[in-house]
């Protein structure tokens, strides 16, 4: 194998879906999914792959520093690329404890056992930290987050995430370790699971549940297709200068409600419903607390040095994605049956 890869909660959303752009397209990597499998890590988003032979899973925890020095001296690997992170902001609100633990610690973890065994010598090496935009904090009605827009995290997860980043800096700075930061806007298609916007939206429309609109509703967000961001992961990891950072954004930007009218409209087609059907669903709810406005990347860096840009458009991304929960009803399944519930009625039962 030319090279051995940590990916770091590839169990997870996007996590599988960069594990498996590297699985099938670098057949001379070693790639080593490192995953809790925590709520949201779920190995059935990795079906297809599972039995390559230059694929191999470890179940681990990043906030165990033994188990992360041992992981490193047994596959002696050449880069990580971490994603793995507690990644729900309303989680975070409840229980920001957890978001500290692994968003910080465990990146800590994970830098302290790359610095151990690559031992300053770092030809070839490369850590990869998967961050978002959150980390800007939250825009008015125009303007955008460049990489140099100043760090001000208004919620624990996008802090812990914040902090994460300075510290993947400060290991560059104070350690020389060769490092890339990427800070992406919000991802959606196959696989992500149903507690973020858009799937929480599909599975509550086909089960004729209310649809929780968050305070006024006009939060706006800029929307990536995740197939597209796990192809500039592969661009920044591989062509991405060292300490540098890449915004990734969609050029995609919707007030939430039109989202979800356009999603409404697009599961009355897609479920045979009369127009207007879907719609009758949306309620509604008391706001998050301290719920960023709007955000909106500037990722003309990435498109001019590195010549990515998304390949899906939205009308086509959010097509296919009501299509694969709608063909994966099993999947769906699984993952909201038992906690999901528990889950559910804690956080919208008082909203
Ligand atoms: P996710 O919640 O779907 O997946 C996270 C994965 O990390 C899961 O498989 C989980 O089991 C694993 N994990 C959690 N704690 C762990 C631990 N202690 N040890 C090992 N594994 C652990 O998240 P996602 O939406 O796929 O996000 C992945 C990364 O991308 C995160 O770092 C997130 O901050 C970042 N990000 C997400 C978005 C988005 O829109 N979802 C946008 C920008 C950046
Ligand atoms: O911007 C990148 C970030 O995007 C990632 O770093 C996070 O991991 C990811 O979860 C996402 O954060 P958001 O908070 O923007 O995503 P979420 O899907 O939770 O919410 C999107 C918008 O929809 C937000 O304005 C809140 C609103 N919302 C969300 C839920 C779950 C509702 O109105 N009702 C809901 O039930």
């Amino acid at each position: 194998m030319k090279k051995t890869l940590l990916i770091t909660g590839g169990a997870g959303f996007i996590g599988s879906h960069v594990v498996r752009l590297f699985v099938n397209k670098y057949p001379d990597y070693k790639i080593v999914n490192l995953d809790l499998l925590t709520y949201a890590g779920n190995l059935e988003n990795l079906k297809d792959v599972e039995n390559a032979p230059n694929y191999v899973f470890e179940r681990a925890d990043i906030c165990d520093a033994a188990a992360m020095t041992a992981l490193f001296t047994q596959y002696n690997f050449d880069g990580v690329i971490h994603l793995a992170a507690e990644s729900h902001v309303d989680r975070s609100i409840t229980d920001p404890n957890a978001f500290i633990e692994t968003n910080v610690m465990g990146t800590a973890n994970l830098l302290n056992a790359a610095r151990t065994l690559w031992k300053g010598n770092y030809e070839g090496k490369r850590f990869y930290h998967v961050s978002t935009d959150e980390v800007y904090g939250s825009l008015g009605e125009t303007g955008f987050f460049l990489e140099t827009t100043p760090y001000d995290p208004q919620s624990p997860y996008s802090a812990s995430k914040a902090a994460s980043d300075h510290l993947v800096r400060a290991y560059g700075n104070t350690y020389h370790l060769p490092f890339v930061i990427t800070n992406c806007s919000n991802n959606y298609g196959p696989n992500q699971f149903p507690e973020k916007l858009i799937p929480l939206f599909i599975n509550n429309i086909v089960n004729n549940k209310p649809l929780p609109v968050y305070g006024d509703g006009k939060y706006t967000r800029d929307w990536l297709y995740v197939v597209d961001h796990a192809r500039a992961i592969d661009m920044v990891y591989h062509d991405g200068k060292d300490g540098e950072t890449y915004n990734i954004g969609g050029f995609n930007e919707w007030q939430n409600i039109e989202l979800i009218k356009l999603m409404c409209e697009k599961m009355d087609e897609k479920l045979g419903r009369r127009p207007g059907t879907s719609a009758q669903l949306l309620t509604y709810v008391k706001d998050r607390p301290g719920h960023d406005r709007r955000y909106a990347i500037d990722a003309s860096k990435i498109n001019k040095e590195l010549g990515w840009a998304p390949s899906v458009t939205f009308e086509e991304g959010l097509s296919q994605t009501i299509d694969w929960y709608l063909g994966n009803d099993e999947w769906l399944n699984h993952v909201t049956s038992g906690d999901y519930q528990n889950y559910y009625s804690s956080q919208y039962a008082h909203r």
